[in-house]
Formats: C-alpha cells, sequence, structure tokens
C-alpha cells in the first residue's frame, strides 16, 4: 500500500453564526458566498468545510456541507453550484443574512512542499478545495492543475487566482470545447503523467472524474489523495449518511475519515 499523509485535524470545530458579506452570481448556477464574522481562532486547512444550516427553520431540515475556497482576512469563499433546495436558498441570501455555521470539519489535504510535484485533477465546484491548497504551495514547487468545466463562463471561479501564483500551471478543458482542450480533465492528466514525473496526485470533482484519476494514480503508483463529496447528514460521525467502502471491506465515514482521504483506499467501481 502507498503512504499517506494527509492531516486529520478536526480542530476547534463549532457552531457559530456568520454573516454574508456578499453573493458574486458567475452563472445561472454557479455563485460564489462570501461569508464573515468567523471565531478569531477559525483557522481552516485546505480540504476542510463548514457545514451550514441554510434556513432557520425545518426545511431544508439538514445541514449542507461545503469546501472553503479561500480564508482571507476573516472572511471565507465558497463556491457553490445550485442543484436543490439548500444551495438555492444560499444564492438568494442578502449582505447582513446570518447562516448558521458548523465548522472547520474534516481531513485535509497534504501540504505542498517545495520539493513537491502534484497534479490535480478538479472538476466543476470541486475545484474549490484544490485551489486552497494552491495558495498554501510552498515556493518552489510545482502544481499542473487540470480543470475541466462545462462551458468557458465557469472558469470565472478560478479567474481570481489565475497567474497569481508561480507554481501553479492551467491546463483548461471544456465540455463543449469553449475553453481549452475539448474533452475530459483526465485526457490532459493522462498525457502528463507521460510527460512528467509527480510526487502526489490531488483530485475533487464528480465521481466518474476521480475514478478516472484513480485508475491512474494506481497504474503509476503515485500517492493519491481525493475530496469525498458525497451527501452527508450529521457531518460529525453520528448518522452514517456518508459512508463509503475501502479496500480494506470496511466502511468509512466521508465526514470525519474525510473528505480527503487516502485515494488508493477508496472501492471506486460503485454497482
Ligand atoms: C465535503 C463536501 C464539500 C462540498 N463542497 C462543495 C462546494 O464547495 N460547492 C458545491 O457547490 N457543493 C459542494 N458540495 C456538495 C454540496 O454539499 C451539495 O451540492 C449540497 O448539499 C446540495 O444541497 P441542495 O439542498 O442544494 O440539494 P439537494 O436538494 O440536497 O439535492 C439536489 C440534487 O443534488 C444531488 N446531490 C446533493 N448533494 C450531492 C453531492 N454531494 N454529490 C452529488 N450529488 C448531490 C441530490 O441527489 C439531488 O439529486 C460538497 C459536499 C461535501 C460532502
Ligand atoms: S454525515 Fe453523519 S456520519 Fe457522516
Amino acid at each position: 500500500m502507498i503512504a499517506t499523509e494527509h492531516r486529520h485535524c478536526q480542530k476547534n470545530a463549532r457552531v457559530f453564526k456568520t454573516r454574508v458579506e456578499s453573493v458574486n452570481t458567475l452563472t445561472d448556477d454557479l455563485f460564489i458566498l462570501y461569508l464573515s464574522g468567523f471565531p478569531n481562532d477559525f483557522d481552516p486547512e485546505p480540504g476542510m468545510f463548514l457545514h451550514l444550516k441554510v434556513a432557520p427553520d425545518e426545511h431544508p431540515l439538514l445541514r449542507r456541507p461545503f469546501s472553503i475556497q479561500s480564508y482571507n482576512d476573516g472572511t471565507a469563499a465558497i463556491l457553490i453550484r445550485e442543484v436543490g433546495a439548500g444551495s438555492r436558498i444560499l444564492h438568494h441570501l442578502q449582505p447582513g443574512d446570518e447562516v448558521d455555521t458548523l465548522g472547520p470539519l474534516g481531513t485535509t489535504f497534504p501540504k505542498i512542499g517545495k520539493d513537491d510535484s502534484v497534479l490535480m485533477v478538479g472538476g466543476g465546484v470541486g475545484v474549490a478545495p484544490l485551489i486552497a491548497c494552491c495558495h498554501e504551495a510552498d515556493a518552489g514547487a510545482r502544481v499542473d492543475f487540470c480543470f475541466g468545466v462545462r462551458s468557458e463562463n465557469e472558469v470565472q471561479g478560478v479567474e481570481p487566482f489565475m497567474g497569481e501564483r508561480g507554481p501553479v500551471h492551467i491546463h483548461l478543458s471544456s465540455d463543449d470545447g469553449s475553453v481549452g482542450y475539448q474533452g475530459f480533465c483526465t485526457d490532459i492528466a493522462s498525457r502528463l503523467l507521460e510527460e512528467r514525473s509527480y510526487t502526489k496526485i490531488f483530485t475533487c470533482g464528480p465521481w466518474v472524474m476521480m475514478a478516472k484519476t484513480a485508475r491512474l494514480a494506481i497504474q503509476k503508483e503515485i500517492p493519491f489523495f481525493a475530496s469525498l463529496e458525497v451527501q452527508m447528514g450529521c457531518g460529525l460521525g453520528a448518522c452514517l449518511a456518508c459512508v463509503y467502502e475501502s479496500t480494506e471491506g470496511d466502511f468509512i465515514r466521508s465526514c470525519i475519515d474525510g473528505p480527503v482521504v487516502d485515494g488508493h483506499n477508496v472501492v471506486w467501481e460503485r454497482v
């Protein structure tokens, strides 16, 4: 088995009220929610998430988990795709609205050190925790970031950080060919793996994309870390809504054993 080094730091998780700073609509169904009002010692690491109670009443009853794309000067940015009732409510929040927030929760991606050469494969909103990793990368590291979108207008989610960091090389792909390579970001990742050597592979996004990335990591025997953005209930390890099967035959709770896990330990082929 390949060595793991993702970090477990369920540190200082608690419930508090955050305040909406702004909601920045990017496309019909994609937006960035900016929240402030975090506790003074709030210090999330890349991969960690917030569990948001999106409305004060029972509808929807359960919290919704979202990765923290960045946390600067007391403000968190969260890249969100509107897919149902909860994310729709978040999209329509107004500056000053309060959000019942639980966090920071979950495990983190390994830190990218100066000697690392990391291949990232991110699709859609799965790009958010990977962006957080890029912000933390040491000078001297190299990151090849394969980013797949449906169409060009979705690239705005990463624009604020494009070109900001020396070590990050972005390789865009789109379903419709409107930007970058027309096809899957895993095609680009596969090509890069033939051209360069990497110390780690990180992925986050649709399950199919991560499963393809897993096959590449297994073939090349490269340490591989995946953020499993599966559906969750409690977020605290109690309800078992978020379990997935490990290669060791047991079930792992992605809320507290993840979301960032050793991708070599996941059964990627789902029936
Ligand atoms: C650790 C973690 C981090 C996440 N980070 C982000 C993020 O940064 N940005 C973002 O937009 N989303 C993120 N998600 C997914 C997000 O939590 C869901 O999209 C959200 O909870 C949907 O709530 P809803 O009420 O809008 O939709 P629902 O009404 O709950 O669901 C609408 C539809 O979406 C499907 N669905 C809901 N959740 C998921 C999921 N996790 N995976 C696949 N299909 C789902 C449902 O089956 C249903 O068909 C993350 C999930 C996890 C576990
Ligand atoms: S969401 Fe309840 S155990 Fe993971």
